[in-house]
């Protein structure tokens, strides 16, 4: 039976990457070892936890205030070792993080194939987000599969001259996780947050990490929050904090005291799909979370000049609003005050998958091995 190994190391990637995880589990055709490389540690084991996966390697790489190229060598070497004992037949890697560059290029060099879950995606700027566009990008110069989750990602591939039968369009399998999670409506383990869901206040999400926002831009996002939070005495305000110490030290000195914002440690993945779907509007850097507001219908503020994610700014549920402090604190106070506005942009689009995303994976998977055929692409009508 081949051996596929999904190999990841952050949150966004664990989330991502369960769907698949619990569908090769389920497969006849495939076995399913999966390795981790610990780029994060608590972010990470959360989610594994959440969706049962016990990881079968962890190169437990983690470092406080790590470097990329510490990532980047720990991985290749962890990897180069794990391979030269026990090869898979495909390994599949998720996304941008640098976990996931490091993955593909260490199984390119044993000469294992590399299968590349959302690929395609692009800010045509190699310095935002950073890393991560030069990563998905050297990544899809070494990936024997790509599985684009949307028809644009697909393009930006064919522009690069990827061939077009190496391309499958997936829909994004964060919707899979998405649907799964967000029905169970698990309790919250933060009181706070248990009594905040009953008392029916509107509720701005707050999340931001992204290391290009890291210091001027990061202190500034909390001076805004600071600003809304004192303008606006009945919303409530709620920041599920990346562990980051950079991020901590710039966003939370200036709300802290401030008696309408909630900061919380990460939440793990069902509590914060449940805070979500109880949110006003969302305000946010992160790259999942701007692919799952849409889907429940939240307006979603996005803090930064581009996004390789313009599905959603076309179907209207996503705004660009930058990183400067005034701007953030008007588009927030706008949204909040305009009814007209807000239902514009309140719609339910779901731009980014259907919940079939780890299927179509397994098939692709299938098809690259001689195993079996591919699926009709996301996005197609299925029938006529
Ligand atoms: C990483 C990814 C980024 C992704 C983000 C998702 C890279 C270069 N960056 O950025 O693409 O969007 O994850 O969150 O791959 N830390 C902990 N415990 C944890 C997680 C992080 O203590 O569970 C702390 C550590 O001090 C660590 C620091 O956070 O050194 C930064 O983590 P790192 O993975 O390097 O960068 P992120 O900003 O999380
Ligand atoms: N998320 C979570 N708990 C939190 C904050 C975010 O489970 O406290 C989830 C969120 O639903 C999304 C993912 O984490 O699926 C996004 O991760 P992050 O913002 O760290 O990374 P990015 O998507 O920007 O790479």
């Amino acid at each position: 039976m081949p051996v596929i190994m999904p190999i990841y190391g952050t949150r966004p990637e664990a989330i991502k990457m369960a769907p698949i995880v619990e569908a090769l589990k389920d497969s006849e055709t495939f076995e399913c070892v999966v390795t981790v490389t610990g780029q994060h540690r608590a972010m990470l084991d959360q989610v594994n936890e959440l969706f049962g996966i016990v990881p079968d390697h962890d190169l437990n790489i983690i470092q406080q205030r790590q470097s990329l190229n510490s990532i980047m060598t720990k991985t290749i070497d962890g990897l180069d070792r794990l391979f030269d004992s026990s090869k898979p037949d495909a390994v599949i890697v998720q996304g941008d993080t640098t976990t996931s560059t490091a993955a593909a290029i260490a199984a390119f060099y044993h000469g294992i194939p590399v299968v590349h879950v959302e690929a395609g995606l692009r800010s045509g700027n190699l310095l935002s987000p950073f890393p991560e566009e030069a990563n998905r990008k050297i990544t899809s110069q070494i990936a024997s599969l790509h599985l684009a989750p949307t028809s644009t990602s697909k393009a930006n591939l064919l522009a690069e001259n990827i061939a077009e039968e190496d391309i499958a369009v997936t829909g994004n399998t964060v919707i899979d996780a998405l649907l799964e999670t967000v029905e169970k409506q698990v309790p919250f383990t933060d009181p706070q947050l248990e009594e905040l869901a009953a008392s029916g206040k509107r509720i701005l999400l707050v999340t931001t990490h992204r290391r290009e926002n890291q210091g001027d831009a990061m202190r500034g996002v909390g001076r805004a929050l600071a600003r809304i939070a004192d303008s606006e005495p009945g919303l409530a305000i709620v920041l599920p904090v990346h562990k980051n110490p950079a991020v901590r030290e710039a966003v939370l000195p200036a709300i802290e005291g401030k008696s309408n914002v909630i900061v919380t440690e990460p939440l793990a993945y069902g509590q914060f799909t449940r805070l979500l779907a109880l949110s006003h509007i969302v305000l946010t850097d992160s790259g999942g979370v701007q692919e799952e507001a849409p889907s429940l219908g939240k307006p979603v503020l996005v803090m930064r000049e581009n996004t390789e994610r313009p599905e959603a700014v076309f179907a209207g549920t996503v705004s660009l609003i930058g990183t400067d402090e005034r701007r953030i604190f008007d588009e927030v106070i706008r949204l909040l005050h305009s009814e007209s506005q807000f239902e514009a942009m309140a719609n339910a689009v779901n731009p980014y998958g259907d919940g079939s995303a780890a299927q179509r994976t397994i098939a692709a998977l299938e098809c690259l091995l001689g195993l079996g055929e591919r699926l009709p692409d996301f996005g197609l009508p299925t029938s006529e």
